[in-house]
């Protein structure tokens, strides 16, 4: 009562098991009011778990939480957020055929009589639009908007409904660079507001920028927590902390790849093409030819063309104009949402693992444990049991075993979207290797992703794409001049390369010479 800072959380020995399974253990830390707290730790770490016990979603199997110093016990998010907690989720809870307004205003209905009225509801959206500067059209369906706008809806329902203690699981993992940018300054916004944010994220420098305090996880117990003078937290001792012993290698350290050259055997070819969705033109004269032994990396926004070019390669799109040639390759795919693409979550781990293996109809129960658990195993996919749902891993662990299945498969041209989001650093340069392992093995890679980083160390070539047309391309010798003048000035991060630059305008619709 007497001490100047304010409590918002406090975590009291908080355990969750799941079967025999410690997803927390004897965790406890407290969230300092108008603070962003920042949640580490590696994919299974047991991040997504508290944060749902704090939101109501789990009960603690023991251990106690306060919320501004008052003893609580939640029996559902409805409690939670009558407390005041709204939680944005690591994969988000909308309805498709819904719009923003009515997605928001589902079960917070403003009623006038009987009847839910509109009108006022709009009213307040749109000022708490404006306030925030969420830049969002309410009557836009969310089949029709971005993610990134979708997360925004997530978080106008958390305004809507007073939530003063904001927890973000991952929002950053779905956002381009700019994006990610403009939702710091929406966080900014709410702590001058006075909101407490907890914020989780896999990413080392926006823990630098946006951080008050961090608390680090590992295999369900807090391992670290900064001091509260954040200023100067020290990256390599938050590593440390994340994987325990292990050293992890630098992303950056992956450029010095030996790029073997593409042999000239193309793999795919998409001449000139053109498509149209619900009578908007979404590709526009598009040309791209993916080489055997070339990593292809494409850069853009996202909702430039990305997903259509994938959707022709995979035959999913096959009303296009132009000219679309593939010789006979098989095809693997990591999807960009691994939810509604990648799997199926009712089925056990290892029925996903396997989901695509063409080599028998029949396949024996322990085979099927055999084949996954090696896989699982190759691919540090952290499961307690193969057959348990899909849907008991973490996030990121689910990414792997998307990622395993598909490698596996051994195509010859192989889709990359977004490969490595939500995983962990340790997993990151793991994916990354099998990335250029399979280019070596002579595979065609197609590498989509909004992490230029990653782009840049991986890619052989990039295309930027740009409204429906790819915008300019980049061969091997400029991205390895560009990785050498990046080992020159790589601690200065606040200027763009001349590459970079460049790149960056092409994706926003600028020519440069
Ligand atoms: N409903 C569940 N049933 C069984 N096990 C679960 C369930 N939810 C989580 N787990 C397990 O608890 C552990 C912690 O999971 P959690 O989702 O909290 O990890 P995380 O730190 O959020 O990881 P990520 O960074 O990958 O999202 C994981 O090993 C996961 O498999
Ligand atoms: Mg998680």
């Amino acid at each position: 009562m007497h001490c100047l800072k304010m409590t918002a959380v406090e975590f009291i020995n908080i355990t969750k098991k799941f079967g025999s399974f410690f997803a927390n253990r004897d965790i406890s830390f407290s969230v300092e009011k108008n603070t962003v707290h920042c949640i580490l730790g590696e994919n299974g770490a047991g991040k997504t778990t508290l944060m749902k016990i704090l939101f109501g979603m789990y009960r603690q199997d023991s251990g106690s939480l306060k919320i501004s110093g008052e003893d609580i016990r939640f029996n559902s998010p409805h409690d939670a957020i009558a407390k005041g907690i709204g939680m944005v989720h690591q994969h988000f809870m909308l309805i498709d055929d819904f719009t923003v307004m009515e997605n928001i205003i589902l079960g917070n209905e403003i009623t006038k009589g009987i009847r839910i009225d509109f009108d006022k509801t709009a009213g307040i959206l749109n000022e708490l639009i404006s306030t925030y500067s969420l830049n969002l059209d309410i009557n836009k369906k969310i089949s029709e908007i971005s993610i990134s706008a979708q997360q925004k809806t997530e978080i106008l329902k958390l305004l809507f409904r007073n939530s003063d203690i904001l927890i973000f699981d991952e929002p950053t993992a779905v956002l381009s660079p700019a994006e990610t940018d403009e939702f710091f300054k929406i966080i900014g916004k709410f702590k001058s507001s006075g909101k407490t944010i907890i914020f989780i994220t896999h990413k080392l420098n926006e823990v630098r920028k946006i951080s008050d305090k961090v608390s680090v996880l590992r295999r369900g117990m807090l391992v670290y927590e900064s001091s509260n003078e954040n200023r100067n937290l020290d990256l390599n001792i938050l590593s440390q902390a994340i994987v325990g012993e292990t050293v992890v290698k630098a992303n950056t350290e992956k450029a010095d790849i030996v790029f073997p050259g593409n042999d000239g055997r193309n793999a795919i070819s998409l001449r000139n093409i053109f498509l149209k969705k619900d009578n908007v033109s979404r590709l526009k004269g598009l040309n791209l030819d993916l080489y055997k032994g070339e990593i292809h990396g494409i850069c853009g926004v996202e909702g430039n063309g990305q997903n259509e070019i994938i959707d022709i390669i995979t035959g999913l799109e096959t009303e296009f104009e132009g000219e679309f040639s593939n010789p006979g390759c098989s095809i693997s795919l990591v999807p960009d949402d691994r939810l509604k693409k990648g799997m199926i979550s009712e089925f056990t781990i290892g029925e996903n693992i396997i989901l695509k293996k063409k080599s028998s109809n029949f396949i024996s129960e322990r085979l099927l444990d055999r084949i996954s658990t090696e896989t699982a195993e190759k691919y540090d996919v952290r499961v307690s049991d193969i057959k348990s749902n899909l849907s008991s891993l973490s996030g990121g662990n689910q990414q792997k075993v998307i990622f395993a299945r598909e490698t596996e498969l051994e195509s010859d041209v192989m889709i990359f979207s977004h490969p490595t989001r939500g995983v962990d650093i340790n997993a990151t340069v793991f994916i990354h290797s099998k990335i250029i392992e399979q280019r070596n093995k002579g595979k065609a890679v197609l590498l989509i992703s909004s992490d230029l980083d990653e782009l840049f160390a991986l890619s052989d070539k990039i295309s930027v794409i740009y409204n429906g047309a790819i915008a300019g391309t980049f061969g091997s010798e400029e991205l390895s001049n560009f990785r050498n003048e990046e080992l020159i000035r790589k601690s200065d991060e606040s200027t763009g390369s001349p590459l970079s630059d460049k790149i960056g305008k092409l994706m926003i619709g600028i020519k440069t010479e």
